[in-house]
């Protein structure tokens, strides 16, 4: 039995971030470990960006020591050259190229400042966005990038487990789930009314109203996009993205980054800079209550409540991806009582089980009947 969810052997396809595009200018390669993958990515002459394994198949040199010449990259050791479609189109000590001087490579995509990677050669979708920020030019900032000793799906949650808005961020509001999911993508809204009872509650709805809602777009599983202050008066909706890959280290990479529309002139850039900084501000607010959680739980979805249907959804959702081809040939898993441990491979130590259950009982919001299904 495999699953998706919290499975360190699977990597789910969608869209992972690699780095900023500034950092791969024109005419150059490096190499990056991403997902598990030694991958060289190049920008050509003419500016585009390309990916390829990076291992050369003549004799496994790392394309990311070599060069690039036009738009081909050209291995340091003997100097054969690969177009972005990943086939040796020159070998200098011979005509012939012979079959099989081939790499794959993958689709890429430049935005948000970030250069991104899907793990097949033609990507079905584009890079999620916001739908009210679509078609807009945007601002944006990137944050400095953490890491989470546990599986990003883990980390994922955070944004939609509404028992612990109360319980750690002492958000005086109701909360009702909305849901919607096209395809890789799902959103999670979340809404109701301020409480009025005290005077922090009293505050709240005198500032920004009576109501209140968040939503989270998730896409893939690997990338999370966070609306803040909808439904309220006065302040803008404030917009960021968390970008998630797994790390060698069985570790979580998170890049945040926030974004809103970009405003022309002086005071334009004064409110782009206003409303980032906010949303720099909220973030920080809420991390900083919560982060700790994520560097030694062993996440269990046995018991979870009706309060956590949205959880439930999500964990459903996950297991619904599709594992990419950079996914364990051989996912490890083994079978004990009437759970199942998934062991990483990565790191095999006790910390890195996580038990899932059947959960034939389906109480409650409950495990999802195919979060055990066979695959
Ligand atoms: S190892 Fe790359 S050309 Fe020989
Ligand atoms: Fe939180």
């Amino acid at each position: 039995m495999t699953t998706i969810f919290n499975n360190w052997d699977i990597v789910a396809r969608g869209w992972y971030l690699v780095t900023t595009s500034k950092e791969i200018p024109k005419e150059t390669v490096k190499s990056f470990d991403i997902c598990g993958q030694r991958i060289a990515v190049l920008r050509g002459e003419d500016g585009k960006v390309r990916a390829l394994d990076a291992h050369c198949p003549h004799m496994g040199t790392d394309l990311g020591i070599g060069s690039v010449d036009g738009n081909h990259v050209r291995c340091f050791f003997h100097h054969w050259a690969f177009d972005g479609d990943g086939q040796c189109q020159d070998i200098p000590c011979q005509d012939p190229i012979p079959a099989g001087a081939t790499l794959q490579s993958y689709a890429t995509e430049e935005k948000y400042g970030f250069i991104w990677i899907y793990p097949d050669s033609v990507a079905p979708t584009a890079v999620a966005e916001f739908d009210e920020l679509k078609h807009h030019e945007l601002a944006v900032v990137a944050d400095r990038p953490l890491t989470r000793k546990c599986h990003h799906h883990i980390c994922m949650i955070n944004g939609i487990d509404v028992q612990h808005l109360q319980t750690v961020h002492h958000l005086p509001v109701d909360l009702e789930l909305s849901l919607q999911q096209e395809g890789e993508q799902i959103d999670f809204t979340l809404s109701g009314e301020f409480l009025n009872t005290n005077w922090r509650e009293r505050l709240g709805r005198a500032i920004l109203g009576p109501r209140y809602a968040y939503s989270m777009r998730y896409a893939h599983g690997c990338l999370g996009l966070l609306t803040m202050m909808k439904a309220v008066r006065w302040i803008p909706q404030l917009y960021m993205l968390y970008a998630y890959r797994p790390t060698e280290s069985g570790e979580t990479f998170i890049q945040p980054i926030y974004v809103t529309k970009k405003r022309a002139g002086v005071i334009g850039w004064l409110v782009n800079h206003l409303l980032l900084w906010l949303t720099r501000l909220s973030y920080y607010a809420l991390r900083g209550e919560d982060g700790m959680i994520y560097d030694n739980i062993r996440f269990s979805t046995e018991r979870l409540l009706p309060v956590d249907a949205p959880i439930a959804h999500y964990v459903r959702y996950v297991n619904g991806l599709v594992p990419s081809r950079w996914s364990s040939p051989h996912p490890k898993s083994l079978s004990l009582g009437r759970g199942t441990l998934q062991a990483s491979s990565k790191s095999p130590s006790p910390k890195s089980l996580s038990l899932i259950s059947p959960s034939p009982r389906g109480e409650g919001a409950g495990l999802p009947p195919e979060h055990s299904r066979r695959r």
